[in-house]
């Protein structure tokens, strides 16, 4: 008896374009039976899907830094897995790989889908699986060659970050305290708040939902504001971008607030800020640093060895709670890096 005989896929397919939030409806459950890996091919069995905000971009048409995922197929998602069945000598069994696995139970990855999975072996040695999905996963790169390498952090500014407790947020905030910056965290809510200045090690934090923005930049941001991670857009970043300071830099890495619109996207009005201060604000896309992904890595791990980092995951369980774990994202609720772990290592 082989791995494959007699094995279903449940997978999670894109049945509609949503419009507004995701439904039920725009989500199709099936079912397939496993292929045996042929020469060059190996089977990967799914353990953890990483639930991103940029999902609720891939579900729309039109032209983005990704084609969209076309309706009927399986949905993208980066995850880690095992490889349970191999005829590929460099990935044999019981390798944990990272890669685009899709929402679905096992992949089985060949010549043909090799490039779009992009499989990299993980050290779980080195970090459990989770860890893989947040810091020293995508996350983790888009904080870090966001931060260094386009907010250009020096000791002694004030680096302002929203979604603070998220996947991204905490990250950016950890890296600029330990460049020797003043953070301040933008998040929702009193338990994420006391989270991001307790546990992160941020100097204060700003209950957006509880407390006038303006308000909160003015107590926390004395000085203005010299870099802003902005993870959310909409209205966060047009108050935020009333206290930058002279020669601010502005990395506009995500606007998870502007995602579900169902009309035009709200852009900053004040944007002429960035004149009179000589500022700029520019879009990041994590995958434009991969070659380099070794070197954040390597860096954020030992910055968790010596006890200086650490993050936090929100884990699902159960490949059939992936409709209404995703919305998490877009209301708030998720704590930390949303994953979906959909079978146990
Ligand atoms: N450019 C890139 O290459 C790249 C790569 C990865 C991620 N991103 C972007 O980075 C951002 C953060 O991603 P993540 O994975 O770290 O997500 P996350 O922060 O872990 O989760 C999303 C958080 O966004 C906040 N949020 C949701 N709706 C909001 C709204 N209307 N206004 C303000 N805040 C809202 C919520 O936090 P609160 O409870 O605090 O409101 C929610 O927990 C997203 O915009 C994502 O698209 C970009």
């Amino acid at each position: 008896m082989t791995v494959a005989q007699g094995t279903t896929n449940h997978q999670v397919r894109l049945a509609a374009r949503p419009t507004g939030l995701p439904k039920p409806s725009d989500w199709q459950f099936t079912e397939e039976a496993l292929a045996e890996p042929g020469a060059g091919e190996f089977l990967v069995k799914t353990l953890m899907l990483s639930l991103d905000p940029a999902m609720r971009g891939w579900m729309n048409e039109g032209k983005s830094y990704i084609a969209p995922v076309g309706l009927g197929e399986v949905m993208r998602a980066g995850g880690i897995g095992k490889v349970i069945a191999s005829q590929h000598p460099d990935f044999p069994v019981g390798t944990i790989v990272n890669g685009g696995l899709g929402v679905q139970e096992y992949l089985l990855v060949g010549r043909d889908n090799f490039k779009t999975v992009g499989p990299q072996r993980v050290d779980l040695n080195l970090a459990p699986a989770q860890k893989w999905l947040n810091p020293l996963g995508m996350p983790g790169m888009t904080a870090y060659f966001g931060l260094l390498d386009v907010g250009l952090p020096k000791p002694g500014e004030t680096v302002v970050v929203s979604g603070a407790a998220g996947a991204v947020g905490q990250t950016v905030g950890q890296i600029a305290k330990i460049k020797g910056c003043r953070v301040v965290g933008i998040a929702g809510g009193a338990a994420k708040c006391e989270f991001v200045v307790r546990e992160l090690g941020f100097d204060a934090c700003i209950d957006y939902k509880h407390q006038p923005l303006k308000d909160g930049l003015k107590e926390h941001c004395p000085k203005g504001v010299d870099i802003y991670f902005d993870n959310v857009g909409g209205e966060i970043l047009d108050t935020v971008l009333t206290r930058i300071t002279r020669g601010a830099r502005i990395i506009i890495c995500g606007a998870i607030s502007q995602y579900n619109n169902t009309t035009a996207i709200k852009g900053p009005s004040n944007y002429l800020s960035l004149l009179v201060n000589r500022a700029r604000m520019e879009g990041i896309v994590v995958f434009d640093n991969a070659a380099r992904f070794p070197e954040a890595i390597g860096a954020i791990a030992a910055w968790m060895k010596e006890g200086r980092f650490v993050s936090r995951e929100d884990i699902v369980d159960g490949l059939a709670e992936f409709p209404d774990a995703l919305l998490k994202l877009f209301n708030g609720e998720n704590f930390g890096k949303l994953i979906l772990r959909v079978a146990e290592g």
